[in-house]
């Protein structure tokens, strides 16, 4: 395999096609915005420059990661060539679908279709196309040069050929793959957003304070970052879709999302990506301040 495409250029699709483009594949990244993927290509050599910096890579392996990137505002021009499509799209479900059918119809017929959903189904995503075999979750996590695992997700009808040749592909990547099945938020967001939303819980209803959460969970559970900032990282609407798609898969009051979150999302609060959710974010400084209505 030696052909991939990326559809979406933004914080997860231009990490992918990092990575791939580091280790040399040539990888077709495609999104409908052309500044996403102006940013996005200067998001990867700005990334991989560091690395350069870090003595992990040389220059020329830089140089010739970045000339092994195409970019494309068209889907059907983008997967022409593509053994493997990886959807990194934006987290809609509608979208998501029309994406799939439109992929089905201008891939190659034998071409393995991968999506980087956080937590839609795959079984799902798989039932638009012709070739729901084909059809495989390859979870990437942020961000994606530096984290080893991919959670990948065998949809209801991914065949065992599919599965056996991403987790390959994943080790190819000197990536760690970890192979689940298809239910709700599959494991990795089945759990982390359970905690995420007590520890919002704990907040709402007084347990105690912002720092406070946040330290009891990194010094007593030896997390690198608190579950309130680590909510503001991922995205308050990002945890806030995903919980409901746990509540709405299982049926079960104990993934109804906290009305605080519900709350911050609609007032525009969602975290780092607008400056201000449970912490207040300014650019330039690193220093961690709570947002004034929590302090
Ligand atoms: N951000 C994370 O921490 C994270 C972690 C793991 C998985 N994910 C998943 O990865 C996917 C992408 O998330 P993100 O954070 O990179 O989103 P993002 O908003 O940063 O980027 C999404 C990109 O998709 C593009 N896009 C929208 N419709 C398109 C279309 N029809 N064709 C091509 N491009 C299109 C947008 O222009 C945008 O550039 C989502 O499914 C998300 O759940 C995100």
């Amino acid at each position: 395999m030696k052909n991939i495409a990326v559809i979406g250029s933004g914080t997860m699709g231009n990490g992918i096609a990092h990575v791939f483009a580091l280790y040399g594949y040539k990888v077709a990244l495609i999104d409908v915005a052309e500044e996403a993927l102006t940013k996005g290509l200067s998001t990867i050599e700005k990334n991989l420059k560091r690395q350069v910096e870090k003595g992990t890579i040389t220059e020329d392996t830089k140089l010739q990661a970045l000339t092994n990137i195409t970019t494309y505002t068209q889907v059907k021009s983008g997967v022409q060539h593509a053994e493997l499509v990886i959807e990194a799209a934006t987290e809609n479900s509608d979208l998501k679908l029309k994406i799939f059918k439109e992929l089905d119809d201008c891939a190659a017929s034998g071409a393995i279709l991968a999506t980087n959903t956080s937590s839609i189904s795959i079984t799902k995503i798989a039932s638009v196309t012709n070739r729901p075999d084909k059809v495989i979750g390859m979870h990437f996590m942020n961000p994606v040069p530096i984290m080893k695992l991919v959670e990948v997700i065998r949809g209801y009808n991914t065949s065992d050929d599919t599965t056996t040749l991403v987790m390959d592909l994943s080790r190819k990547l000197e990536k760690i793959p970890v192979e689940v099945n298809d239910y709700p938020g599959f494991v990795a967001n089945r759990i982390l957003m359970p905690m995420i939303n007590e520890a919002i819980y704990s907040l709402y209803e007084g347990v105690a304070g912002v720092e406070e959460i946040d330290t009891v969970m990194k010094l007593g559970m030896a997390h690198p970052m608190g579950p309130l900032q680590l909510a503001d990282f991922i995205g308050l609407d990002v945890c806030l879709s995903i919980l409901r798609v746990l509540h709405d898969g299982f049926g079960n009051p104990k993934y109804a999302p906290c009305p605080l979150l519900m709350n911050m999302v609609q007032a525009g609060h969602k975290g780092v990506k607008s400056g201000s959710g449970f912490y207040q974010y300014t650019a330039g400084t690193k220093a961690l301040k709570v947002a004034s209505q929590f302090s």
